[in-house]
């Protein structure tokens, strides 16, 4: 009893200790959510609330604007970004839809300008013309007149014809415009490969929700029997699967220069994935031209672009050209595991006590093909793969069909 009623007077003693406390404790937590450490589904409320502020004052528009402000149709807010590359991602139901919504960055030039103080727009014309440059210069594509007409309306079958309308649209298209995944998604809705873009309210998209993968979880808790492993396995089958999408579906094959496991997603009721982090995915050529674009290299890794590798020549320059392919990154980082000087210290995907021999050695050769020391650099040859290919889906299919049978 003593003791407690010592307290305040302990306290009062060491004011300016506690003072100084309670100031680092608070500065700590205010920080945190500034810089999404955590996130709370008060903080996709509060973006919610902006931006139907936004959309009262005429300056959102889009297909999802008036079931997120007007009619609430659009509930059950869930905050998803934990780390700051964007500012916001949350998902939402609608319905019976669940969607992920994503904004775009902020710092972008705005697409009007004024003259004598008045707005001023580009005409139609120049506004397609515009939008094409943007797609030649993220993806190095020349897109077809209808394209660049479906992008540059928020309908894609519907013309604004109220001029104020327009113009409001169009300075809401021009922030989505410079969005990678809001490009990719919108440019290649045939595709199955990149999350289905389900409509847009101002500078947020949305897009169709995907399962995380079901095998991350229990997988890291080492359970080893043979279900699991059944499953990591169809998962490996439906990863190569999404690769081939990638490098045959396209004019140019698509890198997926920053991979991991979690940026893969289950297409609900289908028996595919797609790839949810659209910012690191580029065609080859841009990739090229990025690695090609550092003006000094000390050692290779100064041309990597995160997974996607390069090579340091002579002159200190970059080569212009990738030098490892999603193949390659995916047998390292995703099937064979995290490893430090040649040890594997977390165990991939498909390294289990039922990887038979022959398996591990396929990955081992397609996750470094040449024995390089440190980081590998090189693509999996055609022999590789294909062996690599066919001894991963017979084994699939024997372990699936003996256990489900
Ligand atoms: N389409 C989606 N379906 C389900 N979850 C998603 C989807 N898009 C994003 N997420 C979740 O939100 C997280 C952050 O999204 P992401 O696009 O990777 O943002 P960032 O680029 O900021 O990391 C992802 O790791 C994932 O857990
Ligand atoms: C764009 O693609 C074309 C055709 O594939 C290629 O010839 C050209 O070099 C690429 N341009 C750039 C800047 O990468």
């Amino acid at each position: 009893m003593l003791r407690i009623r010592r307290i305040p007077g302990i306290l009062y003693k060491h004011k300016f200790t506690v003072y100084s406390a309670c100031l680092v404790l608070f500065t700590c937590v205010y920080l945190s959510f500034k810089l999404n450490v955590f996130c709370v589904n008060l903080q996709a409320w509060s973006h919610v609330t902006k931006l139907c502020r936004q959309y009262e004052e005429g300056l959102a528009v889009g297909s999802l604007c008036a079931p997120l402000c007007l009619t609430r149709d659009i509930h059950s807010l869930t905050c998803h970004s934990f780390e700051a590359t964007k500012e916001a991602v949350f998902s939402a139901e609608w319905h019976d839809i669940r969607l992920v919504f994503k904004s775009v960055p902020k710092d972008v030039k705005a697409l009007h300008w004024y003259d004598n103080g008045a707005a001023r727009y580009p005409s139609e014309k120049d506004f397609l013309q515009t939008i094409r440059a943007i797609v030649r210069n993220k993806f190095n594509l020349t897109v077809a007149y209808d394209t660049a007409v479906r992008l540059s309306r928020l309908k894609p079958s519907y013309e604004e014809k109220d001029a104020n309308k327009r113009r409001k649209e169009m300075d809401n298209l021009w922030l989505l415009l410079q969005d990678n995944e809001y490009l990719l998604s919108a440019l290649f809705t045939d595709k199955d490969v990149f999350p289905q873009l389900l409509g847009t309210c101002g500078p947020y998209f949305a897009v169709e929700y995907l399962d995380p993968i079901p095998t991350i979880s229990s997988y890291l808790t080492y359970s080893d029997d043979t279900e699991n492993w059944g499953k990591r396995l169809k998962l490996a089958v439906q990863i190569l699967e999404l690769l081939d999408k990638l490098e045959t579906n396209f004019r140019e094959p698509f890198h997926l220069c920053d991979l991991k496991l979690e940026h893969f997603g289950v297409v609900r009721d289908q028996n595919a994935l797609k790839f949810i982090d659209l910012d690191g995915v580029l065609p080859k050529s841009v990739v090229n031209a990025i690695i090609n674009d550092v003006e000094y290299c000390g050692s290779d890794s100064d041309c990597d672009f995160i997974d996607c590798r390069s090579r340091c020549d002579d002159q200190n320059r970059c080569s212009n050209i990738v030098a490892n392919d999603n193949l390659q990154i995916v047998c390292e980082k995703i099937f064979l595991g995290w490893k430090m000087a040649n040890t594997i210290l977390v165990p991939g995907l498909l390294m289990s006590q039922h990887t038979p021999s022959e398996l591990a050695s396929l990955l081992r050769q397609c996750a470094n093909p040449d024995s390089e020391e440190g980081k590998p650099r090189t693509i999996p040859d055609l022999d590789i793969k294909k062996r690599l290919y066919s001894a991963l889906s017979e084994i699939e299919q024997t372990v699936n069909n003996d256990f489900f049978l």
